[in-house]
């Protein structure tokens, strides 16, 4: 069978609607099944960080994007430091649905300047493989109907179509591995867990 070396972490990006926490919740049940210990976690974090950017949303209407760069970054590390890495040390596959990269498409769509939000991100330790669930805006659009989420604020179409450029040069640059989710959920599925094998989770010899 296959043994995993320590933990592993991968990121499940794409823009709202891809697919990412249906897709990463299944996942984790797959990758059980097989014998591992993996865990689902979830960007925005639910840290006195995100809990203080969505107060500053509801007192002023909106956030700069650096204001809301940083308090994703400090959302981040405390992700980091009290689940993530404690995970990884017990040698659990962690599976995030988000991670730095939606801070660039994201708040680099909003004007944040790209290189700077990298290095606000410097201590998020890096992901073994990040998977973008790629997805036409129309379809996303589509399915985002049907799901209230908790950061309305967010999905607007303009912001989405430059958030998704910027997903694209992050794939064009080799960083993700882009999966087609425009088709089901178990074709997708399927492919990011051979993706995870393949990459991640070398074959005992
Ligand atoms: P989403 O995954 O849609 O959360 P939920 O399922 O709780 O609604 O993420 C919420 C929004 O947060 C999404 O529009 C992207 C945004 N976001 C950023 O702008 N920057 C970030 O660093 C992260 C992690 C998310």
């Amino acid at each position: 069978m296959y043994s995993s070396r320590k933990g592993s972490l991968i990121a499940i990006e794409g823009i709202d609607g891809a697919g990412k926490t249906t897709t990463a919740k299944i996942l984790v049940e797959k990758l059980r099944e097989l014998g591992f210990e993996a865990e689902y976690t979830y960007e925005p974090f639910s840290s006195p960080f995100s809990g203080a950017l969505k107060k500053y949303i509801e007192e002023f209407g909106e956030v700069e994007p650096e204001i809301e760069a940083l308090a994703m970054a400090l959302d981040r590390l405390f992700h980091v430091k009290k689940v993530i890495e404690p995970l990884l040390k017990k040698g659990v596959i962690v599976i995030t649905d988000r991670y730095v990269y939606s801070s660039i498409a994201y708040q680099g769509a909003k004007g944040a300047d790209i290189d700077w939000i990298k290095i606000v991100n410097r201590y998020a330790v890096e992901a073994d493989l990040v998977i973008y669930l790629r997805v036409p805006l129309e379809i996303a659009l589509e399915r985002m109907k049907r799901k209230e989420s908790k950061w309305k604020y967010f999905e607007d179409i303009n912001r989405l179509k430059k958030v998704l450029e910027i997903y694209e040069s992050l794939v064009y640059q080799g960083l993700m591995i882009p999966i087609d989710a425009s088709r089901s959920i178990d074709e997708v599925v399927n492919d990011c867990l051979n993706l995870i094998l393949v990459k991640v989770i070398k074959p005992k010899i």
